[in-house]
């Protein structure tokens, strides 16, 4: 097992990552692309590693054994000081002497994780800085405070019915990128992709008095899409044409607003960007701007392709998720760049998964205390298990649902209705009870190893959307990486944003 430590160059480099938002930055992003190849190389035993083979694998052995010493039986809270950096203050095993691999694993992971601080959207176009120096700025401060009673007050009723407070944040903030992009390349078009129920086109359309088109391929979606579209319609009659701008609120625009025109439709990877654009049927100019939040699978290099194909589509704002669903080979999801498909990177399902998490969330749940991470741990004390009765039932494990260990009141029960689930003896000898008693006091070094693992998630995410970039460039055009979100609200919270 090898391990990396950061040079000053790459040190120096990170601190570019912090201006890639910033198009007058002089970034070489092939060096950035470069290192994250390099570390996830490297660390590939670890990204590959899937959680519930913890102890059927002895994955805690494959670990330098400086680290599992070090990292040995630690309480999800000091694990927490690991993750935020302050183990040095919080150590409660003053005697310990933390390993240099493991502190320069920690620092590479830091160095090539994109910064995730949300931005204020307006910045955008009138060349300020894009990152208020001191964290968030006024306006992001006031989000914060922005959800009460599950309700995102910022936006107005009318858009946040039937939308979860998460995704009222998100359109709040994307549509407000859009409202921005539209401007600046002067066209009213949008086309929303992938635009499930089209929260974010009702949004556009009568918020901003845009014209959305959208596109998705799940039928079921696009009458309920009708429905909300024409309930808002309804609220605005009522409202009788009373602008309320009050408190930086979405407007609820009193002119006479075109609906949202859904069309159910599957975009193919292969898609022909002109007879895509004349699918459309938009006026005249024919101009649009994409869009397309938690865009999954090969939607977004689909997405990306069209953007540089199409001269009529302007502008392009997207924002990823589900990066394991990607076609993991060159020209259809990963690469899509020439400079990363000549380093041939193995991006496998296991590691684009990895990109999904978010290690901010984990450092929240180990903040909270034992549970999570033990009954975590617990389905990897089933697999084992189940490993010596059947190995072939383990597949089978893996594609059922995790069962909320919660329900079962003991780990005898828990264990014991899974084994019934799978149609597999479910009496356990002492032998097994043995078993179960020795691996669940391991839980501790499950969470550990959870936790390097997913250190390296934000590095997939780094590595696949420079990618992205790099392939937009190459085409010459002009782009940004924007945290949009408020990560702990919405984890995947990086648009790629790009016009030409
Ligand atoms: C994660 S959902 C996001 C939905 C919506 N944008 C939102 O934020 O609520 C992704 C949507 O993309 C749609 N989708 C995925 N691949 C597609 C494709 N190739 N063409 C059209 N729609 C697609 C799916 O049906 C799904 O509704």
């Amino acid at each position: 097992m090898l391990q990396i430590a950061p040079s000053a160059d790459e040190m120096e480099q990170s601190k570019h990552i912090d201006s890639l938002s910033n198009e007058n930055s002089k970034i070489d992003l092939t060096y950035i692309a470069q290192s994250c190849h390099k570390l996830l190389s490297q660390y590939q035993w670890l990204t590959n590693a899937y959680m519930s083979d913890f102890f059927t694998n002895d994955l805690w052995d494959e670990l330098n054994p400086k680290w599992s010493k070090v990292l040995n039986d630690r309480d999800p809270k000091e694990l927490t000081c690991f993750i935020n950096n302050t183990f040095m203050e919080c150590d409660p095993r003053k005697k310990d002497i933390w390993p240099l691999s493991l502190l320069s694993f920690k620092a590479a992971t830091q160095c090539y994780s994109l910064p995730r601080t949300p931005i204020k959207t307006e910045s955008l176009f009138n060349n300020s800085q894009t990152n208020d120096p001191n964290g968030l700025s006024k306006n992001d401060k006031e989000e914060k405070g922005a959800i009460l009673n599950g309700q995102y007050l910022k936006l107005e009723h009318s858009f946040r019915r039937h939308v979860k407070p998460k995704k009222q944040h998100e359109i709040h903030r994307l549509s407000k990128l859009i409202h921005n992009i539209c401007k600046s390349v002067d066209c009213d078009n949008v086309v929303d992709v992938g635009a499930g129920q089209g929260h974010l086109s009702r949004l556009l359309t009568f918020g901003y008095g845009l014209k959305v088109t959208t596109v998705e391929s799940a039928s079921s979606h696009a009458p309920k899409a009708q429905q909300f579209d024409k309930e808002v319609q309804q609220d605005i009659k009522k409202k009788n044409g009373k602008i309320s701008n009050k408190n930086d609120q979405d407007v609820c625009n009193d002119q006479q607003n075109d609906l949202p025109n859904h069309i159910v439709h599957y975009i193919e990877p292969s898609v022909d960007p002109s007879s895509f654009a004349k699918s459309l049927n938009l006026d005249s100019s024919g101009h649009f701007v994409l869009t397309g939040l938690h865009s999954c699978g090969d939607l977004i290099p689909t997405m990306l392709r069209l953007f540089v194909n199409c001269p009529s589509a302007k502008a392009i704002a997207v924002v990823g998720c589900c990066y394991m669903k990607m076609t993991l080979s060159s020209d259809v999801g990963f690469p899509l760049s020439s400079y990363v498909k000549r380093l041939n990177p193995v991006l496998t399902w296991e590691t684009a998964e990895l990109a999904c998490h978010s290690i901010d969330s984990y450092a929240a749940q180990l903040k909270d205390g034992t549970g999570d991470v033990k009954f975590q741990s617990y389905r990897a004390v089933l697999q084992t298990i189940i490993e010596k009765r059947n190995p072939d039932a383990t597949a089978k494990l893996r594609c059922t649902k995790n069962k909320s260990f919660k329900k079962n009141k003991n780990l005898v029960n828990y264990i014991t209705s899974r084994l019934e689930h799978l149609g597999l003896d479910a009496n356990l000898t002492d032998s097994d009870l043995e078993t179960v008693e020795s691996l669940s006091a391991k839980w501790r070094n499950y969470g550990a190893f959870n936790m390097l693992r997913l250190s390296l998630g934000p590095v997939v995410e780094t590595f696949i959307l420079i990618d992205r970039v790099l392939f937009l460039k190459e085409h010459g055009l002009q782009c940004h990486i924007i945290p949009l979100f408020d990560s702990q609200l919405s984890p995947r919270n990086l648009a790629l944003v790009a016009y030409k």
